[in-house]
């Protein structure tokens, strides 16, 4: 095997298991730890620790008869630390199926038994992938480097202690319930042979204590969806009393971040009371009722100013999460619009309501902000989607012949530069190409949609105006630079004579992902002040038409 990689292969037995057959997420992480360090270790030479694992998430649970694959590369070396990539692969002996479970990034720091720093050799780039992981690690680097910083300066600069109080509602649940503490004696099979703490048990540990309080707030089993970012402060050894702390900092509707604190003592430290905090760390969880659909969590609240504290920030690693997850991972786009022609316009028309409401009717939608008349959602699957509910002041119907010409986009909406139709399908159906100006230094670019409008066809239905990139020879991208609308569009419901709910989707191409990823981790306020300017638009021109009809009547 070329270089430093190390593969494990592991069939999932009853003792990997919880009681629903389902692989411990904990076992999990002590495989993948196992596997990356052995990588590092025959990298360096040395006997290596764990420094720190990125944002991990879990796309599919395995049940007990899989075969769990790991794969484990040295992507880089720094001086003394290294990174190591790990993919997950889960395999179903009797279908020869074989699924992506996880991908990983944990850094690896030498530590020979004389406690000296070493000065890692580079590693050998043999293939272009091992050019473009070598690349990317860097990058991968700096943002770890930086993580706690950038999280103290998004607190500080967004002033998110004043939003989302959500903690006065009468019907929230104290976190206090979901208080675990639990304690554990490291012994020789928790350690590696200079007796160091395999940081895969500990995180299996913490794991387990994090599910117990997930559970406390669910009346279902949950399971263990992505761990953040964390960092191994210092280290721990055989003999150490290690003390795991763990409590519910936020609920957000389908998921629960739970946090947890590990403090370790040795025997001396014990009686004296003297802790080294040697971890912390915060596990999102999902919960599955019996008929499979997705457990909503209960809001919660806490009594004390640090679990007012930890809520907050749960809010604040919840988008700096997404926003790594879209935009950092670089996950390609692969949207490739329709291309728009005799033979297929009548599909593509019924696919554009369709799509839009199939979106909208999912479950998983979590709240993700909440300010006075503007409700921005998320959901996560295998791309992001956002919602965002504006309450508008005027009827539904006028919402909806003012939203549905996309002509006038371009005075409430800034990266609308120019809007103009350029088929005429139908008087419901329009295809438009609308310019956008250069954002952030980006190249200035184009769109090409189609616009479909529908009536309610009763009372209670909402109006619906979808939108979706269509591909037209006639009319060739902007500059080589087109960016492309999978899913988006308007459903808009009457809420009284002269009130409306605008509901906006977007489901993410990686044009519109980067355009919102600043929005996910607070630095910008471009949806928040987009929907504004969306209501002021609708409302000043509704009553412009309003005072028009009036004078005409009288
Ligand atoms: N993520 C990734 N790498 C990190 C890091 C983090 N959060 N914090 C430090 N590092 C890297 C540094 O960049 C440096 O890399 P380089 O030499 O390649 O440039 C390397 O770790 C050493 O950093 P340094 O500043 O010299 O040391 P430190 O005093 O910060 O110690 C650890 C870093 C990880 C060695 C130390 O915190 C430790 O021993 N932690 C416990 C590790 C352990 O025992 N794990 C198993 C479970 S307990
Ligand atoms: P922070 O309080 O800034 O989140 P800590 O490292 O102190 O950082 O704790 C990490 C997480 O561990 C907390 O967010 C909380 O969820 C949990 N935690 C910490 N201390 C306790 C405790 N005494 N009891 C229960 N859970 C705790």
């Amino acid at each position: 095997m070329a270089g430093a990689q190390v593969h494990m292969c592991k069939t999932i037995f009853p003792a990997h298991a919880n009681q629903h057959g389902e692989l411990s997420a904990g076992q999990l992480l002590k495989w993948i730890d196992t596997t990356a360090c052995l990588a590092a270790e025959k990298h360096a030479g040395f006997s290596c620790v764990t420094a720190s694992v990125d944002d991990i998430q879990f796309e599919e649970t395995a049940r007990v008869g899989q075969i769990i694959g790991i794969k484990a590369k040295v992507n880089r070396a720094f001086n003394t630390s290294m990174e190591v990539g790990v993919k997950v692969t889960l395999q179903d002996p009797l279908t020869n199926v074989e699924k992506l479970i996880s991908v990983a990034f944990s850094t690896y720091v030498a530590r020979p038994a004389d406690g000296e720093k070493v000065t890692l050799k580079p590693v050998e780039l043999l293939t272009p992938q091992d050019s473009l992981e070598y690349t990317l690690a860097a990058e991968r680097r700096k943002i770890r480097l930086d993580h706690e910083h950038d999280f103290k300066i998004l607190i500080q600069e967004c002033g998110m202690k004043n939003e989302h109080v959500c903690n006065k509602e009468e019907d929230a649940v104290s976190t206090d319930l979901t208080h675990v503490q639990s304690i554990e004696l490291v012994l020789p099979p928790h350690a590696n042979h200079q007796g160091n703490t395999f940081g895969g048990q500990i995180m299996a540990w913490m794991e387990t204590a994090a599910t117990i309080s997930a559970s406390r707030l669910s009346c279902c089993h949950p399971t263990l969806k992505s761990v953040d970012m964390f960092k191994f402060r210092g280290p721990s050894t055989v003999g150490d009393r290690l003390i795991f702390n763990a409590i519910v900092n936020n609920t957000f509707q389908k998921s629960v971040e739970v946090g947890v604190r590990v403090e370790a003592y040795n025997c001396e430290e014990w009686g004296k009371g003297h802790a080294r905090h040697i971890n912390s760390a915060f596990f999102i969880f999902n919960a599955i009722k019996e008929n499979g659909e997705l457990f909503t969590f209960p809001r919660v609240k806490s009594t004390t100013k640090d679990g007012l504290r930890r809520y907050h920030e749960a809010i604040a690693r919840k988008r700096i999460r997404l926003a790594r997850k879209y935009v950092l991972l670089r996950k390609e786009d692969d949207f490739i619009p329709d291309p728009w022609d005799q033979t297929n316009q009548v599909n593509i028309i019924n696919n554009n309501i369709a799509e839009l409401t199939i979106m909208a009717e999912k479950p998983g939608w979590e709240v993700a902000r909440t300010l006075d008349h503007i409700r921005i959602f998320t959901l996560e699957e295998d791309s992001l989607a956002i919602k965002v509910e504006m309450q508008v002041q005027i009827p539904s119907e006028l919402a909806f012949s003012l939203l549905s010409d996309f002509t006038l986009q371009v005075h409430w909406d800034k990266y609308y530069l120019t809007s103009r139709i350029i088929q005429n399908v139908t008087e419901d159906d329009k295809i438009y190409h609308i310019t956008s100006p250069s954002v952030n230094g980006n190249k200035s670019n184009d769109f090409l949609i189609l616009v479909s409008r529908r009536k309610p066809c009763k009372t209670g239905d909402p109006y619906i105006i979808a939108a979706r990139s269509v591909a037209l020879t006639s009319v060739p991208a902007f500059n080589q630079n087109r960016s492309q609308i999978q899913c988006a569009g308007f459903l808009i419901y009457s809420n009284g004579i002269n009130s409306s709910l605008v509901s906006y989707f977007n489901q993410g191409t990686l044009a519109i992902m980067s355009y919102f990823a600043t929005n996910f981790t607070g630095l910008s306020k471009s949806i928040e002040d987009t929907a504004s300017a969306c209501i002021q638009f609708l409302e000043l021109r509704g009553s412009k038409l309003k005072t028009v009809s009036l004078s005409n009547s009288s």
